[in-house]
Parts: structure tokens; C-alpha cells; sequence
């Protein structure tokens, strides 16, 4: 059973009517309202150009940060508009408001051809609480519910699911699509060997998606902060670098499974804890690391341990960096995995980069292009990969149903 999509539309259900459309807007924003990465604004872009080529009229909902229920100015969505109306081409009107009298008559008299972005669902109280009264609110906006929102479809909140389960049709975007079907991919790798690399800070939050892996995968690669808490587990002191200590005893717990496929660093960049300089770094073995030093990235040998399994592999995911990317000199390991991705996929693999820092890192070494998929989702798209569920999904029309 698949979420149906706008194509499984007939064009009578588009045809001049109001497609409420739940976008993904969280984008970083710099304190002066200047979007910093616009890559979720050109995520929307295929399915609101088919809602306006297929005559419909978008009226958009998106959240931004987490005002909790209060209007925050600096969480406005008003910057989107003019970024979006440049990418469709299209005239994008702004309202300053969500669910008010003014914003349905705003939806009523939108003129074909042209797009109107409501301000950000988290103004409102209700919103996070999924709050009936406030979906019946969202509901008079649109005669048909679209979810475009990939990266949110993971919240039971009142513009993902309560709406959703008012409007009739309800159905998922064109890039909820394309999400969807490179997690299938994953969830069933059609070809072998399929390998995981895992990265960034915590293991407490991807406990559900490594133990997805850990048997289901053929090698899963870690590196990154996470690695120190699994290094600490197996019994090595970690100096000053970040451990997760709440999470030690679950690392311990999948290294004592005899089926495990973790591969940890042999090997790590350290440098000074409290004022890391790389170019006063070292490389260490991973049982060495000195009790006045941290580890900000994975060593050569490691780098190459993974670079070799991610050419080998015919399918690959990665989610998160592998050391402090964001700083030269410690961005190494990241901007290996991510050539290593590229040139796995150029031998016909099937590649995916999931999760903001990842995607941020591969799209800074210039290499988006090269993989499969990058997702626009971070939490969403590890939830759908450990439990292939997501209540934005449950709540829209199921094909076959
Ligand atoms: C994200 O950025 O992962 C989504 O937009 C969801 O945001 P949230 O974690 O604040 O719900």
C-alpha cells in the first residue's frame, strides 16, 4: 500500500480549486531574515509547478523554528515568498496570518496562476498539539490537502496530521514521493553489498535506525563523535573528546551482539579539547587517544578502511559528518565519504545522503549532484527508515485502500 500522489489526481479534482499545500519552509535563516540554504524552498518547486500547470490554486502552510505557539518576528516565513516566486516564475503573496476569516477570504480570491504562503504554523498553540479546533480552522483553506512536506512528516502536529484527515483528497506531493521511494530502496536493497555510514554527535537519537541496520546492512561504518561512545565502550579512554556517557551502555549492548556489522575508527585526528587547531593536530590510533586531547575527525587509515567499502558497495546510505566538518583541516573524513559516495554511484550504485549536517556536508564539497538522493529530511527520514511509518503518511488516501 502507497500514499497516493497529486498524479493520481484527476485533473477535475485540480482544476481551480485550493490545494492546501503542506511545505517544508524550516530553513536556516540569519537574524536579518536572510535565508542561508534554499535547497527545501527548490525542493517544492515540482510540485507546486504541476498544481499550477494542472490549474489548481496552492495556498501554502509550512512551519519555521519553534516559536511554541507565540509569534516570534524573526521566525517569520515572510522571506520565503520572494525566493519562491523567483524560483516558479510565479507571483508568491505573503499573509501574516494562518487561520484567521481574512486568510480563507485571502484563499478565495487568489487569482489562477499564483501561489499564497501563510505565515508560519508554530504562531499558533495549537499547532504542535495537533489541536482539533485548529485543523478545523486549516481546513477551510484548501478544497484538497497535498503533503509536500517530507521533512515533517514525521510530526503528529495539526498541519501535518489533523488536517490532513479533514481534507478529502489527501494525498502526497511530488517530493514526499521521490523520498519515499529512495527509502523503500534502502528498507530493501536490491543489490549487495549495502553499507551504512553513521556520523554526528549523538547515538541516543539513532538507536532505533542503527539497530535497524546492524543486522540488515552489510558494514555499518561509524565515525564521528558517535564512534568516540562506541570507542568508550569497548573500553578506551577518550581523553577529552565528546562522549555520549548516557549512551555507553547501549553501544556496549550492540558490540556484545555477535552478528554486528560496526566497523570504528582504528584511527583519529586530535587536537587541543577546548581550542581544537588543526593545524597543530595529530593522528593517533584510536586506543591512544592523550588525556588532553580530542578526536575532531577520523584518521587516514580509517578514512581509507571506509572509502573502500563505500566504492564496493551497491548500496549506500550516510547520515552524518565525520568529524567537525564546518572547520578545514577537520573535514577530512566527511569530504572522503562524500567522494567515495559519488564514485560508488558513478559504478552504479544506489546512494543516499540523509540528515541536515550530512547533506550540508555533501552539498558543500560540491557533490549533491553525484549521489542518488540527498533528502530533504532529517529526523523524518531516520524514522521512516527504523519504523517505515510516519503519521503525515498514515493520514493521507492509500492507493488499494
Ligand atoms: C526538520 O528540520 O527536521 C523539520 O523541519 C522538523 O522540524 P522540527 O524538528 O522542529 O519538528
Amino acid at each position: 500500500m502507497r500514499a497516493r500522489t497529486i498524479r493520481d489526481l484527476d485533473p477535475a479534482d485540480l482544476d481551480g480549486r485550493r490545494a492546501l499545500v503542506r511545505v517544508d519552509f524550516n530553513v536556516p535563516m540569519d537574524e536579518d531574515g536572510t535565508v542561508r540554504d534554499s535547497n527545501r524552498i527548490e525542493a517544492s518547486v515540482p510540485t507546486l509547478k504541476y498544481l499550477l500547470e494542472h490549474g489548481a490554486r496552492p495556498v501554502l502552510l509550512s512551519h519555521l523554528g519553534r516559536p511554541k505557539g507565540k509569534v516570534v518576528p524573526r521566525y517569520s516565513l515572510a522571506p520565503v515568498a520572494p525566493i519562491l516566486s523567483d524560483l516558479l516564475g510565479t507571483p508568491v503573496h505573503f499573509l501574516p496570518e494562518t487561520d484567521t476569516d481574512a486568510a480563507v477570504s485571502a484563499t478565495e480570491t487568489l487569482e489562477p496562476g499564483s501561489v499564497l504562503l501563510l505565515e508560519n504554523t508554530r504562531f499558533l498553540p495549537g499547532e504542535t498539539k495537533n489541536d482539533p479546533d485548529l485543523s478545523r480552522r486549516l481546513a477551510r483553506l484548501g478544497d484538497l490537502f497535498v503533503n509536500d512536506a517530507f521533512g515533517s512528516t514525521h510530526r503528529a502536529h495539526a498541519s501535518v496530521v489533523g488536517v490532513a484527515e479533514l481534507l478529502d483528497p489527501a494525498v502526497a506531493g511530488l517530493l514526499v514521493e521521490s523520498e519515499l521511494e529512495a527509502f523503500a530502496q534502502l528498507r530493501n536493497p536490491r543489490s549487495r553489498p549495502f553499507v551504512v555510514a553513521f556520523g554526528g554527535a549523538k547515538i541516543s537519537d539513532k538507536i532505533p535506525l542503527i539497530e535497524a541496520f546492524l543486522e540488515r546492512a552489510d558494514a555499518v561504518l561509524v565515525g564521528g563523535a558517535m564512534a568516540n561512545t562506541f570507542l568508550k565502550a569497548e573500553g578506551h579512554d577518550m581523553g577529552g573528546s565528546l562522549v555520549e556517557e548516557d549512551a555507553i551502555e547501549v553501544a556496549e549492548e550492540f558490540l556484545r551482539r555477535p552478528e554486528h556489522r560496526l566497523s570504528l575508527p582504528s584511527d583519529l585526528v586530535v587536537a587541543e579539547a577546548n581550542a581544537p587547531d588543526a593545524t597543530l593536530s595529530e593522528i593517533v590510533r584510536a586506543d591512544r587517544v592523550p588525556s588532553d586531547r580530542a578526536a575532531f575527525d577520523i584518521g587516514p587509515r580509517t578514512r581509507e578502511t571506509f572509502e573502500h567499502a563505500i566504492q564496493q558497495s551497491r548500496t549506500f546510505f550516510w547520515n552524518g559528518p565525520m568529524g567537525l566538518f564546518e572547520r578545514p583541516g577537520f573535514d577530512s573524513g566527511t569530504v572522503a565519504v562524500a567522494r567515495a559516495a559519488a564514485e560508488a554511484t558513478a559504478e552504479g550504485a544506489f546512494t543516499v545522503v540523509g540528515g541536515g549536517d550530512s547533506a550540508s556536508a555533501i552539498r558543500q564539497a560540491g557533490l549533491a549532484g553525484a549521489v542518488s538522493h540527498v533528502s530533504t529530511g532529517g529526523g523524518a527520514a531516520l524514522e521512516y527508515l527504523a519504523h517505515g511509518a510516519l503519521p503525515g503518511l498514515e493520514a493521507l488516501d492509500k492507493a488499494g485502500k
